[in-house]
This record gives C-alpha cells, sequence and structure tokens, in this order.
C-alpha cells in the first residue's frame, strides 16, 4: 500500500514539474517567453554572429502585398476587425489565436508596430509609441536579435497581409522618420 502512495506521489510530482517547466520555462515557447528577455526556447543563439548592421535590415519583402499605413493598421484591432499587427515592418493577420482578441493577454499588441515592445519584452506605453521609440533607431543588438527572433517567429505562424508604409518608405527612402 505504501508502495502505490509513494508511487503515486512520485508521478504526481513528475506532473507538476513537467508542467511547471513547459509553461513558464518552455519547451514550445516563442521568443523572449516567459523566461524574459530573449532566450530562444532551444538555447541555440540563432544571430549570435550577426552584426549591428545585419540585424536592423528589413525582412524580404513578398510582392504583391499591399503598404499599410499606420493609421489603417490601428483599426486592425476591434472585436468585428481582423487582428493585424506589425512587427520590423511586416503586417501579420493574428486573428487565428485567442490570445489576440479583445479579452486575450496580448490584445495591446494589435492594430500597432510592435516590434519595441517586442524586443524588451515589455508592454509599457512607450514602447508603442514610434514618435519615442522606433525599432530601427533605439533597440541594441541585443533588443534587435530577440526581435528578429519574433520575425522568425510569427513568420512560421501567421500569413503576411502587408507592410508597414510609413517603414517601408523609410527603407526606400533611407528617410528618418
Ligand atoms: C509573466 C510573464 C509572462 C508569462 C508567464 C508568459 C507566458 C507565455 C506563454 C505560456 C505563452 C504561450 C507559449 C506557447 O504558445 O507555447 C506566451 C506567448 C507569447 N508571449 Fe508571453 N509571457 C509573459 C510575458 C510576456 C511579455 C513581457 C511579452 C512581450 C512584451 C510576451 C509576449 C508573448 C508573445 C508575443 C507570445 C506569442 C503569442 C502567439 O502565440 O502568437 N509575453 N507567453
Amino acid at each position: 500500500m505504501e508502495c502505490f502512495i509513494l508511487l503515486g506521489s512520485l508521478l504526481a510530482l513528475y506532473a507538476v514539474l513537467y508542467l511547471g517547466f513547459k509553461t513558464f520555462i518552455g519547451f514550445d515557447q516563442p521568443p523572449g517567453g516567459s523566461r524574459g528577455k530573449g532566450k530562444k526556447q532551444d538555447n541555440v543563439d540563432k544571430y549570435a554572429n550577426a552584426t549591428y548592421e545585419e540585424l536592423l535590415e528589413f525582412p524580404e519583402r513578398k510582392l504583391g502585398l499591399p503598404l499599410i499605413s499606420l493609421e489603417e493598421l490601428s483599426k486592425y484591432k476591434g472585436s468585428n476587425s481582423k487582428l493585424y499587427m506589425s512587427v520590423k515592418s511586416v503586417v501579420y493577420d493574428v486573428s487565428q489565436n485567442e490570445v489576440y482578441k479583445q479579452k486575450g493577454g496580448y490584445h495591446v499588441f494589435t492594430g500597432k508596430d510592435s516590434s519595441v515592445a517586442l524586443s524588451k519584452m515589455d508592454f509599457k506605453d512607450e514602447f508603442f509609441d514610434r514618435s519615442k521609440l522606433h525599432w530601427r533607431k533605439d533597440l541594441k543588438r541585443e533588443e534587435l536579435k530577440v526581435l528578429q527572433d519574433w520575425v522568425d517567429f510569427y513568420e512560421e505562424r501567421y500569413p503576411i497581409v502587408g507592410y508597414l508604409k510609413e517603414d517601408i518608405e523609410m527603407q526606400e527612402q533611407k528617410k528618418d522618420l
């Protein structure tokens, strides 16, 4: 009998540890995840050798997709609209995921350029304010690496619906905001 109780307790302990690790340390985790600042899930630092200039580059653009202005983007966060968000100049449709809906924990990212907030792993208002901070001008190399990990993450999971007009104008005219 004691043997079964002991075995049961060990199994329960294992389950708790497994779920704990899965949730908070993360096997399936996004970049940065709950472990904070920018560590990749498999601990491989994919951009370890990337230079600052390389990390500043704009993601390659697919042909035929529209440019979406910040103003237009801001409309894509309502309960009756699709949910879009911009990461490093690319606009993704994230409507399929509950976490981006109005009651979801990550709704704050929708309708905006979320690059800086993602790169800093912080939801502070100022990190969504492009007049204060812009991913191309105000991030350190380590933050740009985190941002690039996020680009890879979104690229894999969500359809691209366009590119952020203001960012592309910046890219094409090499002008500052
Ligand atoms: C206590 C802090 C946090 C916890 C416990 C947490 C936990 C999680 C978990 C469990 C997931 C889902 C992982 C999966 O799909 O397997 C997730 C996804 C995500 N987290 Fe966090 N997180 C935290 C903080 C943050 C912060 C500070 C940011 C950015 C500012 C952030 C951005 C995201 C994003 C963008 C996703 C991906 C959502 C998607 O699937 O598209 N998280 N987080």
